[in-house]
């Protein structure tokens, strides 16, 4: 049965229907690669609503080199986007990962600056008014690693010091004053010693943006849901509590399940993995600030899970980390995250 939400009508028998309906916007990452596969575009049409370019926005993708920049990734899918009335986030401006192999011996603390706030002018710009929201500052706490305080030293950190991130902000906010400028890191869902040190950690950036003013919008929390640690909806309901509280909007990015504990036996390691799904979505589709659900992917087929070292099962079997297998069937979890959209509360 169609509903219309804003003259758009939008089955409710789809993830992003059901999370229409009460006003939770559902998409994920998705690779233009990927989307060359018809079956895996016609289920990303069909089941999402907000995309995020997987690597196509990243460092490595868009400069070639110290003083040019390749678009045409970029621009289509933003033309995908456009074309199927799809919304679109950008990620991410400032990363220690996937940069070009030319930055190490070209950026010093010298230029740093400004190749990074050229960077996200040209880019911001190009945009500007077409995107939803940018991942601008990406995994910049550490509390485990190498770390100075608990911010991990990368590559911009180390050339610009703590303050690169309110720079990367503002350069984005004047870019695009529209856009919802994210913070976004992962490892803060789990009841674990290292994601607890994290979350008290992530708590005081987020203050520290707040007394600078930091034209920081939303936390983005990526939810690889990893067996750490157990998931506790109280110890995690906290957390969002105070990310709320200081008045940040909060968008899960980027969520999976590594089955890599599971067993090889695919019902119960779907019916196992539906449980992450159950028990995680349940409790953050709950709280009133989380309002945008994001997937890393959507079908197994193509999730990068398989391709990290971190994630690898011992018996070698590919992962079951998404809503849809690998032949674009729907997986428990798939219905779990369905019955979760359905089940929550009317975001206001
Ligand atoms: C991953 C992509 O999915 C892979 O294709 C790529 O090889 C490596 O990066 N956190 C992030 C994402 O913020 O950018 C990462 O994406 C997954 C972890």
């Amino acid at each position: 049965m169609p509903m219309v939400l804003s003259g758009v009508a939008l089955p409710t028998d789809t993830l992003q229907g059901r999370a229409a309906r009460r006003g939770i916007m559902y998409g994920g990452a998705v690779s233009s690669h990927h989307l060359q596969d018809r079956a895996c575009q016609a289920a990303v049409l069909h089941e999402m609503k907000i995309l995020v370019p997987e690597n196509e926005f990243k460092w490595e993708a868009l400069r070639p080199s110290p003083t040019t920049y390749d678009f045409a990734k970029a621009d289509a899918l933003l033309h995908f986007a456009r074309v199927h009335s799809k919304h679109i986030r950008g990620h991410c401006l400032a990363w220690h990962k996937q940069l070009p192999q030319w930055f190490g011996s070209v950026v010093h603390a010298g230029n740093a600056s400004h190749m990074l706030t050229d960077h996200i002018t040209t880019v911001v710009r190009r945009y500007a008014g077409q995107m939803h929201s940018w991942d601008v500052v990406n995994e910049q706490v550490e509390t485990w690693e190498a770390n100075v305080d608990g911010i991990r030293v990368t590559p911009w950190l180390t050339r610009l010091g703590y303050d690169y991130m309110d720079l990367a902000f503002h350069t984005a906010h004047a870019a695009d004053p529209q856009a919802m400028l994210v913070y976004n890191d992962y490892a803060l869902e789990l009841n674990a010693d290292w994601h607890a040190a994290r979350r008290q950690r992530m708590l005081r950036l987020l203050q520290d943006f707040k007394s600078t003013g930091t034209p920081v919008h939303a936390l983005g929390i990526q939810s690889h849901i990893t067996p750490d640690g157990v998931f506790d909806p109280a110890i995690f309901t906290t957390f969002l509590d105070h990310v709320a509280a200081m008045g940040y909007a909060i968008i899960i990015s980027e969520m999976d399940v590594v089955d890599k504990p599971f067993p090889a036996d695919i019902t119960r390691r779907d019916a196992m993995v539906a449980d992450v799904y159950r028990r995680f979505w349940t409790t953050a589709l709950a709280h009133p600030a989380v309002k945008i659900a994001l997937t890393w992917g959507l079908t197994d087929k193509y999730t990068w899970l398989n391709t990290v070292d971190f994630a690898r099962r011992a018996d070698g079997l590919p992962v079951r980390s998404l809503p849809l297998d690998d032949q674009y069937h729907k997986k428990p979890a798939y219905d779990v995250l369905l019955n979760a959209f359905a089940t929550a509360p009317m975001k206001t």
